[in-house]
């Protein structure tokens, strides 16, 4: 069996797209994404992942142009607004959201977590990001962001040190003995007098202990910091890389970090993105991805300026890509480079379709359901997460077509047997 998740993107969903609704009025209040959360609970998916990022981009022709014309990752709402009301509206479903590491103080994050996973029983997690744009550090008060592995080592110490706050309440440190009348034993509840290179808190965390222990952590790094990083904290990583074989090799790879940080490749479930493409027939499925993948150069270089921070509209599209060096996504950006050879020309590269997941599968829900059994199979786990397209429509689509294909070929659970997102996301 393997898990399931869906990546998503607190913004404007599906702006101008078909069976949108009224998104331009709706998106801002919470009806949509507690439906989702409620429709993945009743499929029995394990998380939904609130992606985050705090600026508007404007690599692409040195503006915001297109970006706020397409909704494309801008506006936004702080998720932390919307996590409570996913956690409040389910009972079983896990939500991870996430925090930028550089610019969110590590006593705010662990308060906050903490609170999340005392609130739901123990199903909130945090997805550790770096924030990969420049505008992200200027907004925080910064000229320029710190350098991209720079910015790991400050990651690696951030959550150490939140994880030491989120231990500085022992489990049994409350009483709450109405006798005594004593409510916790301080003498159960510690100093964490933490010094490092980047970050200092005395402590201790304010909450209790959160429920279930550490709330879930979740990285996206690409990156060999980043893959490290995740290697030594990660509970669930989340990754877009193209196809099997690079699944394969990401698998692989985390598994050797894993056992070199004295972990088990089954402490951390990769959970890679996918798009599926759903149809009534293999015929319309098909015609449908070939709708959505139908990209404009404009679009492609949209993406490329916002991961890299570079303005791709400054290439002649005709010629061969100057090498491309980058301190945001690195490896994003090269992932949507890859492929490309010397020659390879901005035009060509801008003309591929769109890939928007690692497994890239149209069709009936059945034959879908089959093709992510044996791509998982074939990489060893432990999963998928849903991105792209938001619509009530595609919600029904996967939680109530695809998701009981794959039950049907025993590929995804029947019931929760957990009550924790850890419990469930290590229940296989
Ligand atoms: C599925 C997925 C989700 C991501 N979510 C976020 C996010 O919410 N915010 C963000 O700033 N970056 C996000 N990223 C980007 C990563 O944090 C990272 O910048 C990117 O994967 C490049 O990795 P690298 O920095 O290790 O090269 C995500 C990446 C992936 C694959």
């Amino acid at each position: 069996m393997f898990h399931m998740g869906w990546f998503l993107n607190y913004s404007v969903p599906s702006w101008a797209k078909d069976w949108s609704g009224e998104a331009a009025r709706d998106w801002v209040k919470p009806d949509l994404y507690i439906e989702l959360a409620k429709a993945m609970e009743r499929a029995r998916f394990d998380y939904m992942m609130l992606e985050d990022g705090a600026f508007i981009p404007d690599a692409f022709e040195g503006t915001s142009r297109y970006y706020l014309e397409k909704a494309n990752h801008a506006p936004k709402l702080d998720p932390a607004t919307l996590v409570p009301l996913l956690l409040d509206a389910t009972r079983h479903l896990g939500v991870i959201m996430t925090l930028a590491t550089p610019y969110y103080p590590p006593f705010a994050a662990a308060r906050l977590m903490s609170s999340l996973a005392l609130q739901s029983d123990g199903r909130a997690g945090v997805n550790l990001v770096t924030a990969h744009n420049v505008r992200t550090a200027q907004n925080f008060g910064r000229d320029e962001h710190y350098e991209h592995d720079f910015r790991y080592e400050m990651a690696d110490e951030w959550i150490d040190l939140v994880g030491r706050l989120w231990d500085s309440w022992e489990d049994d440190a409350v009483v709450g003995d109405h006798e005594s009348g004593v409510f916790a034993d301080h003498t159960k509840v510690h100093l964490v007098n933490f010094e490092g290179r980047f970050y200092k808190s005395r402590g201790p965390l304010n909450t209790i202990a959160p429920t279930g222990g550490h709330p879930i952590v979740c990285q996206a790094g690409g990156s060999p910091a980043g893959r490290s990083l995740a290697a030594k904290y990660a509970d669930t990583v989340v990754a877009s890389v193209p196809g099997i074989e690079a699944m394969k090799e990401y698998r692989a790879d985390m598994d050797e970090r894993l056992i070199a940080a004295g972990r088990k490749p089954s402490d951390v479930k990769i959970l890679f993105t996918i798009s599926p493409v759903l149809g009534e027939t293999h015929e319309e499925a098909v015609a449908k991805k070939a709708r959505i993948d139908a990209t404009t150069i404009e679009d492609s270089l949209s993406r490329l300026s916002w991961s890299s921070g570079i303005d791709f509209s400054q290439f002649d599209l005709d010629s061969p890509l100057p090498e491309i060096k980058t301190n945001a996504a690195s490896s994003s950006t090269l992932g949507m480079l890859q492929g490309s050879n010397p020659e390879t020309t901005l035009r060509e590269i801008a003309s591929r379709p769109v890939r928007l997941g690692s497994l890239e599968v149209s069709g009936t829900p059945d034959e879908v359901a089959a093709v992510m059994g044996e791509a998982m199979d074939e990489v060893g786990g432990d999963g998928f997460l849903i991105a792209g397209q938001l619509t009530r429509r595609y919600i029904t689509e996967v939680t109530d077509g695809l998701a009981p294909a794959l039950r049907r070929r025993g590929l995804i659970r029947s019931e929760y047997s957990g009550t924790t997102l850890r419990e469930n996301l290590q229940a296989f």
